[in-house]
């Protein structure tokens, strides 16, 4: 009895070990790869150029059109000094000159919202989607803080995409006019980045 179970068994041993040599093979003659080392000049990454874009941002709040719309708040969002928790949804118009009828670049999508307890400070994720010329259909991507009260803000360009790929540099926004009453903006932007 013991004899034929212990035969048994080495069959079963015998049995695995060979579907496993058959499974092993199959698994290698597919060449599905997960990784592999690329020349960057054979990917059409030739030489890593700097460039500077300057245009206006409009976010306007107020009227029937509004560009950008408040989507969240949190209960204690109207006893907070600073708006704590306000979340906003914008599709801002990117305009060559600060008038609003000024030439259309591109457009600023995205969320900013109150993120600060002490002073006026916006976290912004947010994407350029520009539309000028070579430009059009590629994008830009912020990620940054935003305190509006200073006279310049840096945030970083975290990314991008179509002409600006391996995107990498900052922006400097300083407001140009703000609406006390409605609540309207016209910032200033400063556009640095590093791309192919
Ligand atoms: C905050 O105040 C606004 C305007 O007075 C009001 O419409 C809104 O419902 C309030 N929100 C909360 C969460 O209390
Ligand atoms: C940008 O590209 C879109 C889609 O390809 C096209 O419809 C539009 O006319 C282009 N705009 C400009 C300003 O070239």
């Amino acid at each position: 009895m013991a004899k034929t179970l212990q035969n048994l068994s080495s069959t079963y041993t015998i049995l695995i070990t060979i579907s496993f040599f058959f499974l092993s093979t199959l698994v290698a003659s597919e060449t599905h790869r997960f990784s592999r080392p690329l020349s960057s000049s054979k990917h059409g990454l030739k030489k890593e150029k700097l460039s500077h874009l300057h245009f206006y941002f409009h976010d306007i709040v107020s009227g029937r059109t509004p560009t950008a719309v408040k989507v969240a708040e949190a209960p204690i969002t109207n006893t907070s000094m600073t708006g704590f928790g306000t979340v906003v949804m914008m599709d801002d118009p990117l305009t060559i000159g600060p008038e609003s009828n000024s030439k259309l670049v591109g457009k600023a999508q995205g969320i900013y919202a109150v993120a600060s307890q002490s002073e006026v400070g916006f976290l912004m994720a947010l994407n350029f989607v520009f539309v000028e010329g070579k430009y059009n259909g590629s994008t830009l991507s912020v990620l940054g803080r935003n305190a509006v009260l200073s006279a310049v803000r840096e945030m970083p360009i975290v990314g991008g995409s179509g002409l600006f790929r391996f995107a990498r540099g900052y922006a400097h926004a300083s407001t140009h006019q703000f609406d006390i009453k409605t609540g309207d903006a016209v910032v200033e932007y400063n556009v640095y980045v590093f791309h192919y």
